[in-house]
C-alpha cells in the first residue's frame, strides 16, 4: 500500500553503510538469495515492487527533499535483479525529478550481473547506475558452496568485468572469519584464493573501486546461527581473524598496474581492527596495522561494540 505523503519502506532495510546520507527508495523486497550468514531474506517474502509505487515514492522524495537528493540507494539485498526496463523507468524517472542526482546504487548477486546483456548494463549505467555492491564474501570455491553463497570464483571474475566494463563501480565485500575456527586450512586457503579473485578483477587503469572486508556476526535466524547452537559452527577469535587478513593483504598483487586505485576498508562496524587504504600501494602500512594489533590485542574492538 503507498500512502499519500510518506514514502514506502518494509522494515528492516538492507543498505551499505556508505549510502548511509542517500535517499534509500524501496525496488525490491528482501533477497533473492538465501545465504546462511545472512538476514536479509530472513522476515520478508522476496518481491519485486510495481513501478508505478516507486515512482510514486520518488515523487513523495522531491516534495520533502526537493531538488536536494544528489544519490539514490535501490533496496534491498539485491535489487539488480529487478528487470532492466523497470530499473530504467525507475532511474529515468529519478533523473527526471532531481536535477543534481549524481548516482544511483544498488546492492547485486554476481548472478544477477551476469543474467544482463552487456547493452543492458550499459543502458543502466549512462541512465544514472553507477556502483554496484556485490557480496563476494570469498574467493575459495569450496567455503562459498559451503555458505550457500550460489556463485563460484570464477563468476565472480566474470561479473566484476562485466561491471567494469559498463563503467559501474564495483564495491565488492568479503567475510573475514567465514570457515570458522579449528580450519585453519580453510582459514588460509580463504585467504589466498581471496587475494588471488581481487587480483585478478584488478583493471589495467586508474579507475577507483573498492574492497571491504567485514567480520562475520552470527545473526539469530541465519543458518549459521543454528548450526552454531547444534556446536557445529564456532566463530573465530580476533587474532584468527587478523592473522587471515594478514594472510589476504600480503597475497595482494597489483604488479601489472602500478596505477591500481583499490580503495580497501576494514572498519565496519563487525571489524575489531578500523583498517583502510589503497591496494597495492598501501600493503606494507596496512600490514604494520595488522601486525599492531595482532601484538596489542587491548586496542581490538570489544565484542559488544561490534555489529552489522
Ligand atoms: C545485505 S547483503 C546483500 C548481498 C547481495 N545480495 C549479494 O549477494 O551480493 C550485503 C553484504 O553484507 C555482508 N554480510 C551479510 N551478512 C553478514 C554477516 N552475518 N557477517 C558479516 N557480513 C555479512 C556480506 O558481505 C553481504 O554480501
Amino acid at each position: 500500500m503507498v500512502s499519500q505523503d510518506r514514502i514506502y519502506y518494509k522494515e528492516p532495510v538492507f543498505r551499505p553503510p556508505s549510502e548511509a546520507y542517500s535517499l534509500l527508495i524501496q525496488v525490491t523486497e528482501g533477497c533473492s538469495f538465501k545465504c546462511d550468514f545472512c538476514m536479509s531474506n530472513l522476515r520478508k517474502q522476496f518481491l519485486i515492487r510495481r513501478v508505478e509505487d516507486i515512482k510514486k515514492d520518488l515523487d513523495i522524495a522531491k516534495k520533502l527533499y526537493g531538488n536536494g537528493v544528489r544519490k539514490i540507494f535501490f533496496l534491498d539485498g539485491n535489487a539488480l535483479t529487478t528487470p532492466t526496463e523497470k530499473l530504467l523507468e525507475i532511474t529515468n524517472h529519478a533523473n527526471q525529478l532531481f536535477p543534481k542526482l549524481e548516482r544511483c546504487g544498488v546492492y547485486a548477486h554476481a548472478r544477477d550481473i551476469l543474467r544482463k546483456e552487456d547493452s543492458q548494463l550499459r543502458a543502466l549505467s549512462d541512465a544514472g547506475l553507477k556502483i554496484a555492491y556485490v557480496g563476494f564474501e570469498s574467493g575459495y570455491d569450496k567455503l562459498l558452496e559451503a555458505v550457500h553463497k550460489h556463485v563460484t570464483k570464477e563468476e565472480l571474475i566474470k561479473a566484476s568485468k562485466k561491471l567494469m566494463n559498463a563503467d559501474i563501480t564495483l564495491s565488492a565485500t568479503l567475510i573475514n572469519g567465514l570457515g570458522g575456527t579449528n580450519n585453519p586450512e580453510v582459514s588460509n586457503l580463504h585467504a589466498i584464493e581471496s587475494a588471488d579473485l581481487i587480483n585478478k578483477i584488478c583493471p589495467d587503469d586508474d579507475r577507483t573501486w573498492y574492497v571491504a572486508f567485514l567480520s562475520l556476526m552470527v545473526p539469530p535466524g541465519t543458518v549459521l546461527h543454528e548450526k552454531k547452537s547444534r556446536g557445529q559452527f564456532e566463530e573465530m577469535s580476533p587474532i584468527e581473524i587478523l592473522k587471515e587478513l594478514h594472510t589476504f593483504i600480503t597475497n595482494i598483487n597489483f604488479k601489472n598496474n602500478p596505477h591500481a586505485r583499490c580503495i580497501f576498508r576494514s572498519n565496519h562496524a563487525s571489524n575489531y581492527l578500523p583498517i583502510k587504504g589503497v591496494l597495492d600501494k598501501d600493503k606494507l602500512k596496512i600490514l604494520e596495522i595488522i601486525n599492531y594489533g595482532l601484538t596489542h590485542a587491548e586496542i581490538l574492538k570489544p565484542e559488544f561494540y561490534r555489529g552489522l
